[in-house]
């Protein structure tokens, strides 16, 4: 482990308030690299659902237990969930993980398990780290916290328009607002806003502004004392 303090930009917020994306930009402007902690919950899910067992069953030792078999691996840019080794990022995105993730992550044993994952990336890198309490629970004293906001059915079209790659329909964003919102509700107590968070609502905002106001935050708080 490093002696130097590592830079930790903890972006959190809702679903699909374009944490992800946003945080993946903001590393790559920065040299940094991003850690998507929905990953993580994503991947677990997606390795229980491989076991076959209906989500009913699963206890909260069943899941710890699969924990084993998901890493981080430190890519250029980002670190990559892996399940038994191997890139799975189509699968954990589905919609099947999708209905199935908050019941894990629910679980205290699982948080306990993702936040030791990636507070040990932050061992070892300059990271943006994205999720629901990156600047509570997981990094209180991170360098810069930001939390993002936007209005539930622009977060709806963005999320459509980058699935289906064209304009979505009203009645098609609407329906997806309903299962934001219904999301929203069951990540309720594990989305916690820093008291000392900055709030980006990025309702407004096109995603370069987004980035660009993030590192210009970051840039300024982040300044390492020269090495003597
Ligand atoms: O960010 P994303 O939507 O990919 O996260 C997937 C799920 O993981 C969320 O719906 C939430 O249940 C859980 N999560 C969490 N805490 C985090 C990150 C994600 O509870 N820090």
């Amino acid at each position: 482990m490093s002696d130097v303090p590592r830079i930790v930009i903890a972006i959190d917020g809702p679903a699909a308030s374009g944490k992800s994306s946003t945080s993946q930009w903001v590393a790559e402007r920065l040299g940094f690299l991003h850690v998507d902690s929905g990953s993580l919950y994503r991947a677990l899910t997606a390795a229980l659902l491989r076991q076959g067992a209906p989500p009913e069953r699963w206890t909260s030792s069943v899941m710890v237990a699969q924990g084993s078999r998901i890493t981080l691996r430190a890519e250029a840019t980002s670190f990559s969930a892996l399940i038994d080794g191997a890139p799975a990022e189509e699968e954990i995105r589905g919609g099947i993980v999708t209905a199935s993730v908050s019941l894990v992550a629910r679980v205290a044993e699982v948080r306990a398990w993702v936040n030791a994952t990636v507070r040990e990336a932050a061992q070892t890198h300059d990271v943006v780290v994205d999720g629901r309490d990156m600047g509570t629970a997981v990094f209180p004293e991170a360098t810069l916290k930001i939390f993002l906001i936007a209005d539930p059915w622009e977060r709806a079209r963005r999320r459509l328009v980058q699935r289906l790659e064209r304009s979505p329909t009203e009645e098609e964003i609407a329906a997806e607002t309903d299962l934001l919102v219904q999301r929203d509700a069951k990540d309720a107590t594990q989305t916690v806003q820093a008291k000392d968070a900055v709030v980006l609502d990025t309702t407004y905002l096109t995603q370069p502004q987004q980035v660009e106001r993030i590192v210009a935050l970051a840039r300024a708080v982040s300044h390492r004392p020269p090495v003597t």
